[in-house]
């Protein structure tokens, strides 16, 4: 019979204390939805609440749920009456409050996803389009007429607002975002859904269609604890993404790095060699502003059932090999976790990832880049390897041990 009397109790709680305290979780990003989550039984905020304890022990820090608001489509991403938070697919507003409030409990924080470049209009306006908006309170907050879309947008007419600043979006209006009212009228939203609601930061949805000094005006006006930027760059240039970042604030914003995606998804089909930049440093945004940058494999556009860019399935967890032990902040993406079995993975990943402090800035040297292997020491505490070829030569020093390994991918730490 084993017996545990209070000073054990007291010495294992003060241990545990004690150690939480000395090591801050690497922040790692979860994305907390797909394409069809609308769609799932029961909605989506009460079913992430079963899973609260599976994302705690994958060391997920922060997760990102989707827009919350009243909507056009079912996904979110064509909202119009953003203080109604009840007529959403995935739940109503105290589903949502007790959701955050029950990620909090275990430290996660939340991230709402801030769809403002584009708004679907309630009413039509004498052209016949959705042109006039309602905020969802019984006041006039977020009630607009067309003098506050963009004068040149290409979906209502009789607009006034200032010419767009970004890109125009082709299905909705498209917001004046230089008009004061709507600096302040969205930023009083976005604060609202931070004391209100509970979130803790921002997931900026198609930061193209506006210019960064936009992006700018709602951080200052919003102070979030963290925030990213979706800035799809094309050609995947990461030059380009991190003078986003720089014009837009810079400071704890920071935006997806695209480039780390597209290179890697052609990399680990046998072209390895990629990986390492003219500087000896990796290629994507990590290899330049890795404080900034957040790696990913897929989400709700390019993988789900929109399936607009996948990472090949079968390499998927060399990805996830190469993302979790390299700087950035790296996410991880719903359908992985839940719906391919890889949670197992992930969560022995990001264990070795916090164990040995690897952080944003964590510094890389490649020890082998070459068509079918890759191969890097992280703040010379962990190394991995992925790709096909089996034989490292005498890459892996003799004081480092497997820590985890899969198909193609293997992580070694220091032994103790
Ligand atoms: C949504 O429901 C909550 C009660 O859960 C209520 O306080 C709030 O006013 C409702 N919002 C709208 C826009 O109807």
């Amino acid at each position: 019979m084993i017996r545990i009397n209070l000073t054990h109790v007291v010495i294992l709680v003060a241990c545990f204390l004690v150690s939480s305290s000395l090591e801050e979780a690497p922040t790692l990003l979860f994305q907390g939805f797909n394409w069809e989550s609308w769609n799932k039984q029961g909605g989506l905020y009460n079913s992430l609440v079963g899973s609260i304890d599976d994302l705690a022990a994958a060391g997920v820090t922060h997760i990102w749920l989707p827009p919350p608001s009243q909507s056009a489509d079912s996904q979110g991403y064509l909202p119009g009456r953003l203080y109604d938070l009840n007529a959403s697919k995935y739940g109503n507003q105290q589903q949502l409050k007790s959701l955050i409030q029950s990620f909090k409990n275990k430290g996660i924080k939340v991230v709402a996803d801030i769809v403002v470049n584009h708004r679907t209009g309630e009413k039509k306006d004498g052209s016949g389009n959705y042109c006039i908006f309602e905020g969802g309170t019984t006041d006039d907050r977020l009630d607009w007429d067309p003098s506050l879309i963009c004068g040149n947008d290409d979906y209502c007419t009789g607009t006034t607002g200032n010419p767009d600043t970004g890109e125009p979006f082709p299905g909705a209006p498209d917001i004046d975002h230089l008009n004061p009212r709507v600096q302040n009228e969205l930023s009083d939203w976005m604060n609202w859904l931070k004391t209100e609601i509970g979130f803790d930061g921002w997931r900026f949805d198609f930061v193209r269609g506006y210019a960064p000094s936009i992006t700018k005006v709602y951080m200052t006006k919003t102070a979030p604890d963290f925030a990213v930027g979706e800035f799809w760059s094309e050609l995947s240039d990461r030059n380009e993404i991190m003078n986003w970042v720089q014009e837009s604030g810079g400071g704890s914003l920071t935006a997806f790095d695209f480039t780390t995606k597209f290179i890697l998804q052609a990399a680990v089909e046998g072209e390895l060699g990629r990986l390492i930049d003219p500087n000896g440093k990796p290629p994507g945004l990590i290899g330049i502003s890795p404080a900034n940058a957040v790696t990913f494999i897929d989400n709700h556009d390019t993988g789900s059932t929109q399936n607009k860019s996948p990472f090949p399935s079968d390499k998927v967890m060399q990805g996830y090999a190469y993302i979790l032990t390299h700087p950035g902040i790296p996410s991880m993406f719903y359908d992985h976790f839940f719906n391919w079995g890889l949670k197992d993975q992930l969560t022995k990943l990001s264990g070795v990832r916090a164990r040995n402090a690897i952080t944003a800035t964590s510094q890389v040297r490649i020890l082998a880049s070459e068509a079918e292997l890759y191969v890097a020491a992280i703040d010379e505490r962990i190394i991995v390897k992925i790709g096909p070829k089996m034989d490292l030569g005498n890459l892996i020093p003799e004081n480092f041990q497997l820590a985890t390994s899969g198909e193609k991918y293997a992580v070694w730490e220091k032994k103790p």
